[in-house]
């Protein structure tokens, strides 16, 4: 099959690299790409926002799938712009990406179809701020209603924290605060059925325990040996099929990928929130396993036609993926560092050396962006899956690197959540 990435973060670099390794003599390119990316992929300079331009890129190279990465370019319709030329483009329209582009959409969507989430309220102005945060009480969760890359969130037991919060964005989500270990649930979805992927989970603060601002993702690893037994057909049951539904009969179906982030409380899973594309970086644990053909799966999904395909399959073992940011992430990044090492990481037995924010300099690969590098490294089990990520993130380097230590150390996975609730922890953008 012939393939078009569009973007150019890690996800994509993960998304093109499991698609060059179908069988049969796959053609994959992208539109724009990254260093990375280009050592599997042809890669186009062609603006991932422009829906005409990617259309016009996905014609004249005959390509039979289109697969849009990043949400930014699914909210300003980008898929809409390929379906409409008659090419399958595994991605969800506009109106379905607002499941993800505004939080106060997709909230009203999960009351409609009953899915279980956080008590929220949307508010416009500080005195509803105020009236919501006493409603619920500390730990404090407030949310910018726009598309913020994972970093509009701010959650803290601070009040004048949280109402700072409110006032600098124009509409926020206040919501309760939901305690328990999160997980990250990806269904396909062809706008009435729905495969999911093993559970994975993403550790979201930059620093190690939990501590720290919320970032795009630092490491992540799957399977999760703790969770329960049952949860994907839980989730599936109570989550993502009536999200689907709900979708289908307000006449905007979602085709595509359904990010569902959860958290398991005492109660049951609850949504935490919703993406309506592949995360970063649970992605380049979940593909580094992948054992069934990923075009045929996002193809059949893009065509309507999930009832004949299968869920997809992953290999016995696990994957961890831990990442390296730049100096001065999340609130800044630092670019043109130089990076050394990479072949020396990437060139070892089970890992892919992913990228995320680099470029060319020459003969040099330098860093550019917040979140540089993912390194993935699949193993016997989670223990071992993690040492070998992290034996082959040592052999990387660039000035003013960032990492986290404790990526899959424990699989308990309460980490985040005990960190939040910690008296002397502030949690803030
Ligand atoms: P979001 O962008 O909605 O995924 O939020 C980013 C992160 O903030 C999540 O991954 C959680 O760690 C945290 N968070 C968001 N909503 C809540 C909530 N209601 N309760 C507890 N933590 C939350
Ligand atoms: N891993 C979280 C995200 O992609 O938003």
């Amino acid at each position: 099959m012939k393939t078009l990435v569009v973007g150019s973060g890690g996800r994509e670099h993960a998304l093109a690299l499991a698609l060059s390794r179908d069988p049969g003599s796959p053609e994959v390119h992208a539109a724009p790409g990254n260093p990375g990316i280009g050592e599997v992929a042809t890669l186009h300079e062609v603006d991932p926002m422009d829906g005409a331009a990617v259309a016009d890129l996905a014609e004249r190279l005959g390509v039979d799938l289109v697969v849009v990465g990043p949400e930014a370019p699914l909210v300003a319709g980008v898929a809409d712009a390929v379906a409409e030329r008659g090419i399958a483009c595994f991605g969800p329209s506009r109106e379905a990406a607002r499941l993800e582009g505004s939080k106060a959409f997709s909230k009203e969507v999960m009351a409609a179809a009953g899915v279980p989430t956080a008590a929220s309220r949307a508010c416009s102005t500080a005195e509803e701020v105020e009236a919501a945060l006493d409603a619920f009480g500390p730990p404090y969760v407030v949310k910018d209603d726009a598309l913020a890359a994972g970093k509009g969130v701010v959650v803290t037991t601070d009040r004048d924290e949280a109402l700072a919060h409110g006032a600098s964005c124009d509409r926020v989500v206040v919501e309760e605060f939901l305690d328990g270990p999160e997980v990250s649930l990806f269904a396909v979805c062809d706008g009435t059925s729905v495969r999911p992927f093993q559970p994975a989970q993403d550790f979201k603060r930059i620093r190690d325990g939990g501590r720290g601002p919320n970032t795009g993702g630092m490491g992540s690893y799957t399977p999760l040996p703790w969770a329960p037994p049952g949860l994907t057909d839980e989730v599936v049951r109570t989550v993502v099929q009536p999200t689907v539904d709900e979708m289908a009969a307000r006449g905007t179906p979602f085709q595509g990928l359904l990010f569902v982030g959860l958290a398991l409380t005492a109660r049951g899973p609850r949504v935490i929130e919703f993406n309506v594309r592949f995360g970063d970086p649970e992605t380049q644990s979940l593909l580094a396993l992948l054992s069934s053909p990923l075009a045929d799966l996002l193809h059949a999904a893009a065509r309507g036609r999930l009832d004949d395909a299968e869920a997809p399959e992953l290999r016995d073992g696990a994957a961890v993926t831990v990442v390296l940011a730049s100096a001065g992430y999340p609130a800044s990044s630092s670019s043109g560092d130089v990076i050394s090492g990479l072949d020396e990481a990437g060139g070892r037995d089970g890992v892919d050396v992913i990228h995320a924010g680099t470029a060319t300099d020459g003969e040099h690969v330098v860093t550019a962006g917040g979140r540089v590098l993912a390194v993935t490294a699949v193993g016997e089990d989670v223990a071992d899956a993690r040492r070998r990520a992290y034996d082959a993130a040592d052999l990387v380097s660039f000035d003013g690197a960032q990492r986290r230590t404790d990526i899959a150390a424990e699989p308990l996975g309460a980490v985040e959540s005990r960190a939040v609730t910690d008296a002397d922890q502030k949690v803030h953008p």
